[in-house]
C-alpha cells in the first residue's frame, strides 16, 4: 500500500534529512520506516512534533551518518543501542526494530532484534502502529498491519489485542489521552477492555504513572482527559477520591481562559483542591511526586483554602492582604483564585494577582543606607512598612517614601 505525498510533508529541512537517510540506508543495504506518531500526524494533518525512525539494521550506525548534514546534532544512547538527532528543533529518534514481550504485566518489556512487522506489533494502538518505508525505491510505502488508516479515518482509538493493557497498564492513560486529543472514540471492544483492565493499574510504577499524569496536564484541553477518564474510572484508580466534578470542571474553564504562570501545575492543584491532607499524602505517595514541586504546591493551595475565610471581606486593607498571600507561591493562589465561589473573595485573590504583586517601593536597600539608615534589622521593618505604604497608597512616589523612611528611622 502506498501513503502518496505524506512524507512530503514534513517541513522543508526535516524532509531533506528523511531523503538522505532513505539514500544512506539504500547504500548499507536496510530498510528504515518512519513510524508511530509521526505516521499518524502526517496523516491526519498535523504539525509533526518529533520523529521516530525504525531501522531493520544497525540505527546508530545510520544516525552517525545522517548527522553529517549540516545543522544536525548528534546523541548516541549508547546503553540503548539508540540516537537522537536535533535539526532545526525538530528531534529524531533512531531505534533498530525490536519484538517485545512481556514477562508478567506491568513487566518492562523483554527486548530482542527484529524487522518492522515485529516492531510494528508490540505497539499500543492502531493509529500508532503504522509505518512508512522511506528507502529510495520504496518511499511512501504503508505498512498497515493492523487497519490504523481505517481507524484514523472513523476517529477510533483501537488496541492491538486483547492483552495490551495487561502487558501494559499505562497505555490506558495514554488512550485516553489521545482519544481526547484528536477528537476520537474508544472502540466499543477496547472500552469495554479498558474498563475490565482497570486494577491493572496497580502493577504500574509510580514513576510511570507520573509521567503519562505529567503528560495528560501537558496536552492543551486536560480538562477533557480528566473528565473522561473520570467517567471510565481510571482517575479513581489512581486515587478513589479523585473526581471530576461541576466545580472542578469551572476552575478549569477559568483558568484554562484567566490562565496561570504554569499550567500544567495549576491544573494538578485544581485537581487535587477537593482532597484533604491524607488523600494528598496517599495519591503524592502514588505518583512518587512526595517532596516535589507539586507536593509544595499543592499542600501550600489546601493551606491558603483553609485561610480563605479570612481574605472573603468587601473591605480589606491593600497590605494585610499583600503580606498574608506573599507567603504563596502564584500556583496556589491562582488554584484558590478559580475555585473561589465567593466574589470579594475571588476579587481579593484577582487584585493581589494581578496587580499588588507587582508593586515595588522606589526606595531598596542601598538607598536607605545613603539616607542614613542603619544596617540591620530596622531596615528591613522599615522596607516593610514603605511597601505597605505604597500599597495602601499613603505613599505614592519616591519622594513620600523618603519622608516616611526618615520619619520611621528618626532622621
Ligand atoms: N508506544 C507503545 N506503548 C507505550 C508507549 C509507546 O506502543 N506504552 C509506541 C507507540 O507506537 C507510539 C510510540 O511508541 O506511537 C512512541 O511513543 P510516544 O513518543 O510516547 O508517542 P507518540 O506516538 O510519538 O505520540 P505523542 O508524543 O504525540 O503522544
Amino acid at each position: 500500500m502506498q501513503a502518496d505525498g505524506l512524507i512530503e510533508r514534513l517541513p522543508p529541512p526535516l524532509l531533506k534529512l528523511i531523503v538522505t537517510a532513505g539514500r544512506l540506508a539504500d547504500k548499507s543495504g536496510i530498510k528504515v520506516y518512519l513510524v508511530g506518531g509521526i505516521v499518524r500526524d502526517l496523516m491526519l494533518g498535523r504539525p509533526p512534533v518529533d520523529i521516530d525512525i525504525m531501522a531493520e539494521g544497525d540505527a546508530v550506525r545510520l544516525a552517525r551518518q545522517m548527522a553529517q548534514e549540516p545543522g544536525a546534532r548528534l546523541t548516541v544512547h549508547s546503553a540503548f543501542g539508540t540516537a537522537s538527532i536535533k535539526i532545526d528543533g525538530f528531534g529524531i529518534d533512531l531505534a533498530t526494530c525490536r519484538s517485545e514481550d512481556y514477562m508478567y504485566p506491568g513487566a518492562l518489556p523483554r527486548v530482542r532484534a527484529g524487522g518492522i512487522r515485529d516492531d510494528l506489533q508490540r505497539r499500543d494502538f492502531t493509529i500508532n502502529a503504522m509505518a512508512v518505508c522511506i528507502n529510495t525505491s520504496n518511499r511512501g510505502e504503508l505498512t498497515d498491519l493492523f487497519g490504523g488508516r481505517q481507524d484514523l479515518a472513523e476517529g477510533l482509538v483501537r488496541v492491538l489485542h486483547n492483552k495490551s493493557f495487561q502487558d501494559d497498564a499505562t497505555r490506558m492513560m495514554r488512550a485516553v489521552r489521545y482519544e481526547q486529543r484528536l477528537g476520537f472514540k474508544l472502540e466499543n471492544s477496547t472500552s469495554k477492555l479498558l474498563k475490565r483492565s482497570l486494577d491493572m493499574l496497580d502493577t504500574i510504577s509510580g514513576d510511570r504513572l507520573k509521567n503519562e499524569f505529567v503528560l495528560w496536564l501537558n496536552e492543551s484541553r486536560p480538562e477533557k482527559i480528566l473528565r473522561r477518564a473520570g467517567r471510565l474510572g481510571v482517575l479513581g484508580k489512581l486515587h478513589p477520591a479523585l473526581k471530576w466534578d461541576l466545580p472542578m470542571s469551572t476552575a478549569f474553564r477559568r483558568a484554562a481562559s484567566g490562565g496561570g504562570t504554569t499550567m500544567s501545575r495549576l491544573y494538578f492543584c485544581l485537581l487535587v483542591y477537593n482532597l484533604d491532607e491524607e488523600e494528598l499524602y496517599e495519591l503524592l505517595g502514588r505518583l512518587n511526586l512526595t517532596g516535589s514541586r507539586l507536593d509544595l504546591l499543592s499542600h501550600q493551595s489546601l493551606e491558603l483554602k483553609g485561610k480563605c475565610g479570612e481574605l472573603d471581606r468587601l473591605v480589606i486593607k491593600r497590605s494585610a492582604l499583600y503580606f498574608t498571600l506573599r507567603e504563596y507561591d502564584t500556583t496556589a493562589i491562582e488554584a484558590n483564585r478559580y475555585y473561589a465561589k465567593a466574589p470579594n473573595l475571588r476579587r481579593n485573590l484577582g487584585l493581589y494577582l494581578d496587580r499588588l504583586r507587582h508593586i515595588k517601593t522606589s526606595l531598596g536597600g542601598n538607598e536607605l543606607l545613603k539616607l542614613g539608615v542603619k544596617e540591620g534589622p530596622k531596615l528591613g521593618t522599615i522596607l516593610k512598612k514603605l511597601l505597605g505604604a505604597r500599597l495602601d497608597g499613603a505613599a505614592q512616589s519616591k519622594c513620600d517614601e523618603v519622608r516616611l523612611a526618615r520619619r520611621l528611622a528618626g532622621i
